[in-house]
Formats: C-alpha cells, sequence, structure tokens
C-alpha cells in the first residue's frame, strides 16, 4: 500500500503507546484513523488530541476480546468511513507469568486479548478489505517475544501465535491484493507494565498479586525500568506507517535483539545437523 493518504485505517489498543503512534503516524500521512480501544477516557482523549491537528479521526470503543464488541466496531467503522483499508491489530496485555505462577485465568485474559482479538480482526475486517478492490494491508503487533520466548509464558504463546498467523496470512493474502506485516518491537515506552488496568473483573479474583520481593519481583522491576526508558511509540508509529508504505513482513523497532534471535536459529539448525546425512526409517 504504497500511498496512504485518503485511505481508511482502524487500530486497535489505539488510545495508548504504540497505537496511538502508529495511529498518530498514519493520520500524518493523510489517512483517516478510526481508534478502538476499550479504555473510554482514554480513547476520547486520544482523538481530541489527534483532531487538534486536523485529522480525520474518530474513536469507537470496545473489548477486542469479545468478537462481538469488535464486529460492532467494524460496523461503526464502515458507517463512519465506508471503507477499510488498512487493520492494525495492535490491543495488548502483558499479561502472565513463568512457570509456577499459572493461572486459568491469566492465560485466558493474554491469549484473548493478544492472540484470539487479532484473529477476529483478520476475520472481520479481511472481507471488508478485499471488498472494495482497492487492496490494503493488515498488521499484527507482536512482539520480540514473539521470535524467542522469555519468562511470561502465555504472553510468549500470544505473540508466536501473533507471528505464525501472519506468516501464512502473508502468502494467502497477497494474491488478494492484501500485504500482511507483523510489527516485533523491542522495549518501547508505554504503559504496557500497568495492563492490569485493564483486566476485567470476570478475571480480576482469580489474579495473583505480584510478588513485592524475589527473582519474579526483581526481573517485573528490571521490565518496568526498561520499559520506562524504552523507544518512542511516535518513532514505532513512524516505522510501521514505512513498512506499510513497503509491505515489510517484519517489522522491527531496534538491533537490540537481533543476536539472541540469531542464536534461535543456530540451535534450531544444530537440530537439524544431528539428523544429517541419516536416512529417515519408513
Ligand atoms: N511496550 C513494549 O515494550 C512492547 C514490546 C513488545 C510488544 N508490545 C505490544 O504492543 C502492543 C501495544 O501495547 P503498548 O506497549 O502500547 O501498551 P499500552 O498499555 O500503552 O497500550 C495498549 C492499549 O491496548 C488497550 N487494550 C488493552 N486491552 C484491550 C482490550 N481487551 N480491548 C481493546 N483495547 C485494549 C489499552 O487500553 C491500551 O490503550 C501490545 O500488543 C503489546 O503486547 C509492547
Amino acid at each position: 500500500m504504497k500511498e496512504l493518504a485518503g485511505k481508511t485505517a482502524f487500530v486497535t489498543g489505539a488510545a495508548s503507546g504504540i497505537g496511538l503512534g502508529i495511529a498518530t503516524a498514519f493520520a500524518q500521512a493523510g489517512a483517516k484513523v478510526m481508534l478502538c480501544d476499550i479504555e473510554e477516557a482514554a480513547l476520547s482523549a486520544a482523538v481530541e488530541q489527534l483532531r487538534r491537528t486536523n485529522a480525520d479521526v474518530d474513536g469507537v470503543k470496545a473489548d477486542v476480546s469479545f468478537k462481538v464488541e469488535l464486529a460492532a466496531a467494524a460496523e461503526a467503522t464502515m458507517a463512519r468511513y465506508g471503507k477499510v483499508h488498512i487493520l492494525v491489530n495492535n490491543a495488548g496485555v502483558s499479561g502472565g507469568g513463568p512457570y509456577g505462577t499459572w493461572t486459568e485465568a491469566s492465560w485466558n485474559w493474554t491469549l484473548g486479548v493478544n492472540l484470539m482479538a487479532t484473529i477476529w480482526g483478520i476475520e472481520l475486517f479481511g472481507p471488508l478489505i478485499e471488498h472494495h478492490g482497492e487492496g490494503g494491508h493488515i498488521v499484527s503487533t507482536a512482539s520480540i517475544a514473539g521470535l524467542i520466548s522469555g519468562s511470561s509464558n502465555a504472553y510468549n504463546v500470544s505473540k508466536y501465535g501473533v507471528v505464525a498467523l501472519s506468516e501464512g496470512l502473508r502468502r494467502e493474502l497477497a494474491p488478494r491484493g492484501i500485504g500482511v506485516s507483523v510489527l516485533c518491537p523491542g522495549f518501547i515506552r508505554t504503559q504496557i507494565m500497568n495492563s492490569r488496568r485493564n483486566l476485567p473483573r470476570r478475571f480480576a479474583e482469580a489474579f495473583r498479586p505480584m510478588p513485592t520481593a524475589g527473582p519474579l519481583a526483581e526481573q517485573v522491576s528490571m521490565i518496568r525500568e526498561r520499559v520506562s526508558q524504552g523507544i518512542d511509540p511516535i518513532y514505532v508509529g513512524e516505522l510501521v506507517r514505512e513498512g506499510v508504505e513497503k509491505d515489510l513482513p517484519y517489522i522491527f523497532t531496534d538491533l537490540e535483539f537481533e543476536p539472541m534471535i540469531e542464536a534461535r536459529f543456530a540451535a534450531i539448525k544444530q537440530g537439524f545437523d544431528h539428523i544429517r546425512g541419516r536416512t529417515p526409517k519408513q
């Protein structure tokens, strides 16, 4: 999608952080943007902020982990703008924890927002993008944790899922005129470490409080520090705009984790090397 001007984008998790950065970059490129988020007050503030720059934007509230709410948001977008060209599945939460701290609620919440909402988004918006025949693009926000696993198991699984989905759909949707990119950010200065502000009441009771001492507390505090010193989400938004314009399969934000990803590839290659030259028994 070489030209964003005049096109319409739907961005989830757009009231804060990376989503707001993407909405801002798209609006600055002349796209109309429907911002979608679960947080109503932050959403109104984000829409107001962008409108002050003369951007053609609007907002729709939805808990994207509920397909029915996402479907209503898609309807609202069609009613407001008539067409959608770009879908950005970006809403996400830093739910879950390491082995020994799992709860069913933390798996359900994390997979629901990070992965299932991405699946529903593609199912609902794919046909809308295809319908007008003008082509389009889908960007889904995974993470570097979608390519190398950290210690938050549910988060890793959700983000590997987003990478897997994007890689497969890129091949499937190219003949239909839809580009697919996956965004794999490193540490970005957002509110991700305060994700529990959006923890639905139905999951709240099953959630364990975060430990205040010990290795897990230290790790969380280190990540919190890295995020607070992280990359500007507006810069990430600009990288995403470029990724859409150039139809990049992977959009990265920095080189910090490249050696760790190379180490993963090396470990995979070691597995192949182990059996090289053998004839599999049939
Ligand atoms: N910040 C980082 O360092 C980092 C790194 C890698 C990946 N990511 C990913 O980036 C994406 C955006 O997160 P962020 O860092 O900007 O955090 P953020 O908390 O600043 O923004 C996330 C937005 O998603 C919204 N949201 C949460 N649950 C929702 C739901 N059920 N329905 C609709 N909206 C919902 C929040 O209200 C918020 O506006 C996430 O998918 C996250 O996993 C972030």
